[in-house]
């Protein structure tokens, strides 16, 4: 009995003793090429802790998506297959960057590679030649890889992100009348994409307008009479992000609309903004000022609605 007891138990460590042997054998002859072939428990020994393994809960870390880096060399499809840097005891920074353990080391190119070699399509499609590649920005400029939650990627705590290059803007969305970015209720992204575009300014979309009627459609038209400046661009009259005057407006009223029509039947005149109606001010600087008569400024599908009036 005793000795049947002591055989099994004899058997199983001799198992253990081999598997353990196994997972530290010389890294010649436990890989894969230079990957190792046991994953990520090649890296988990030393890197166990908490700035690393919340990867653990994101989509790179699932075995069971086969375009994931876990379906592949685990750590080391991101990080380069990596020997040297395996078998270091101490800080490995000289043995360490050539052509392994690519982040946070390597240049932005080199980095950008790694990730685009997955991610080349779709939204990437104009990365090349866009704004941030040209500033060599890297995709971890803005992306967080080793945290569950990637603050980029949702509507609450994406601004910060951008700001934080961006910081101009952070004045532009306090403004009185502003985009409600800063609240949450709409990012960065709705308007732009990052990764690059076939218009100016990284606007998604292919015309300053088509950033804008994923959320304002009634302005798309099609209209009977048409407002040439909004066809053109919705900019000519508003500023995108904020501005001190309603509605986003670019200038006040009437000035704004001045700016184009002097010469034009009755607002020909420049008008002053002494006094009062009847004597004084003409009710075209009053309240919505050329609003007052001409309210659809976007455009109008009325029979007789050529000047925007109804
Ligand atoms: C024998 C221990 C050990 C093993 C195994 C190990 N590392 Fe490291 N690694 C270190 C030490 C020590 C540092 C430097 C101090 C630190 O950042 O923790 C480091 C740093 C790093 C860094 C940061 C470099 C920097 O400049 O900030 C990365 C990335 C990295 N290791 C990835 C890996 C990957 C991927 C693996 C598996 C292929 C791995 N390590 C395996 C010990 C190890
Ligand atoms: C999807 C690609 C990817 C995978 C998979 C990946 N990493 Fe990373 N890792 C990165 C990037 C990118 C950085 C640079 C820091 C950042 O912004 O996230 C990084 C940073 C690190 C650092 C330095 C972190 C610090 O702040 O000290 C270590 C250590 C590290 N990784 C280890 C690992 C280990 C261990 C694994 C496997 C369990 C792993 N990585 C898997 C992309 C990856
Ligand atoms: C081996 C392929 C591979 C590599 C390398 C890779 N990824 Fe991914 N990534 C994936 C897959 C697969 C998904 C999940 C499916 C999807 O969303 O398309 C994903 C998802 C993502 C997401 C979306 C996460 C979410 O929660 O929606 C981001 C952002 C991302 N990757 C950025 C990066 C960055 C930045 C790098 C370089 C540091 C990188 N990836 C490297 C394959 C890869
Ligand atoms: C300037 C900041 C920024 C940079 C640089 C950046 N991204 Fe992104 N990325 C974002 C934002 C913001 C989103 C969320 C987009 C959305 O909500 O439509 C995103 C989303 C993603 C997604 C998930 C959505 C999708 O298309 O599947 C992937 C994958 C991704 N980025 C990969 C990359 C890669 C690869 C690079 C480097 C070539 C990169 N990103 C560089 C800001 C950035
Ligand atoms: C409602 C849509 C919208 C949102 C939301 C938005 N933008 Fe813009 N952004 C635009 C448009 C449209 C332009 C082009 C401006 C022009 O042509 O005058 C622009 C231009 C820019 C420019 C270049 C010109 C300039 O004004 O400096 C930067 C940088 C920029 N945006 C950053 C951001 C950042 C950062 C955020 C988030 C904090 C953001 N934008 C949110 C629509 C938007
Ligand atoms: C690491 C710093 C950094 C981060 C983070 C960053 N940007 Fe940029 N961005 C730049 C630089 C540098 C340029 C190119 C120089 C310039 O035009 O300001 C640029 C250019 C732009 C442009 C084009 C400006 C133009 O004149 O055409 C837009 C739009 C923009 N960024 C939006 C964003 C958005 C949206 C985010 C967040 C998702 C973001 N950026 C995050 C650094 C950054
Ligand atoms: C992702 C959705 C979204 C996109 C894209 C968008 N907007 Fe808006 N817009 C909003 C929201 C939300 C409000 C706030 C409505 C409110 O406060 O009641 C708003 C308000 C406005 C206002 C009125 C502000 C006021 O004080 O009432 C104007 C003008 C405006 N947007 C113009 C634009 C222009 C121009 C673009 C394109 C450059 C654009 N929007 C793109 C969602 C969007
Ligand atoms: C010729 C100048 C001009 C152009 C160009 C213009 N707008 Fe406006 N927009 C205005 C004025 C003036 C108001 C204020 C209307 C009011 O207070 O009744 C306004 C108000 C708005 C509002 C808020 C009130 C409402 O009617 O919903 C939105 C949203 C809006 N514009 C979106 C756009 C979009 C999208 C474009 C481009 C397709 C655009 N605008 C182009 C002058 C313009
Ligand atoms: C960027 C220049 C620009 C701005 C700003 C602008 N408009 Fe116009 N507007 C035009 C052009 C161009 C036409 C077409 C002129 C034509 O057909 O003779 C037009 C046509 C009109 C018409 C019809 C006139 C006609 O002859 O058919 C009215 C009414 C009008 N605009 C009112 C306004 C008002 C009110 C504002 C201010 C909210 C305004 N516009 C702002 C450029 C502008
Ligand atoms: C009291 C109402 C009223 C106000 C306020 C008003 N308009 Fe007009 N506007 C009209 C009427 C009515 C017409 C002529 C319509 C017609 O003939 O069909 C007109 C015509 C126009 C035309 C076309 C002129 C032409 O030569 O065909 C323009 C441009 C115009 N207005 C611009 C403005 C501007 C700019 C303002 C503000 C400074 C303004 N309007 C304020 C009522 C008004």
């Amino acid at each position: 009995m005793f000795a049947i007891h002591s055989k099994v138990r004899f058997s199983v460590s001799l198992l253990a003793l081999v598997f353990v042997c196994l997972m530290f054998l010389p890294e010649a002859d436990a890989q894969t090429g230079n990957f190792a072939r046991i994953g990520e428990r090649a890296c988990l020994s030393c890197h166990n802790r908490p700035a690393v393994t919340p990867l653990f809960e994101t989509d790179h870390a699932s075995r069971a998506d086969s375009r994931s880096p876990y379906n592949d060399h685990d750590c080391e499809s991101c990080h380069g297959a990596s020997p040297e840097h395996r078998r270091t005891t101490s800080m490995p920074t000289a043995v360490v960057f050539e052509g392994s353990v690519v982040f946070p080391v390597s240049t932005a190119e080199q980095q950008n590679a790694v990730c685009l070699s997955c991610h080349e399509s779709g939204q990437r499609t104009h990365w090349m030649n866009s704004e941030h590649q040209f500033a060599e920005l890297s995709c971890i400029s803005c992306h967080d890889i080793h945290q569950s939650n990637d603050p980029v990627l949702s509507r609450a705590t994406q601004p910060a992100v951008c700001i934080g290059c961006h910081l101009e803007k952070q004045s532009q969305f306090r403004q009185r009348s502003h985009h409600p970015v800063l609240e949450g209720l709409l990012a960065c992204s709705d308007c732009h994409n990052p990764h690059g575009s076939v218009t100016q300014n990284l606007l998604a979309g292919n015309t300053v307008a088509e950033a804008c009627f994923g959320c304002h459609a009634e302005k798309r038209g099609p209209f009977l009479w048409e407002h040439e400046p909004v066809t053109d661009n919705c900019t000519t009259c508003h500023n995108p992000h904020g501005s001190v005057v309603d509605r986003l407006l670019s200038t006040r009223m009437p000035f704004l609309c001045q700016d184009c029509h002097q010469d034009a039947f009755h607002p020909s005149s420049l008008y002053s903004g002494d006094g009062l109606p009847p004597l004084g001010a003409a009710q075209q600087l009053l309240g919505q000022a050329c609003l007052n008569c001409h309210s659809q400024i976007h455009g109008s599908n009325h029979p007789s609605g050529s000047r925007f009036t109804r």
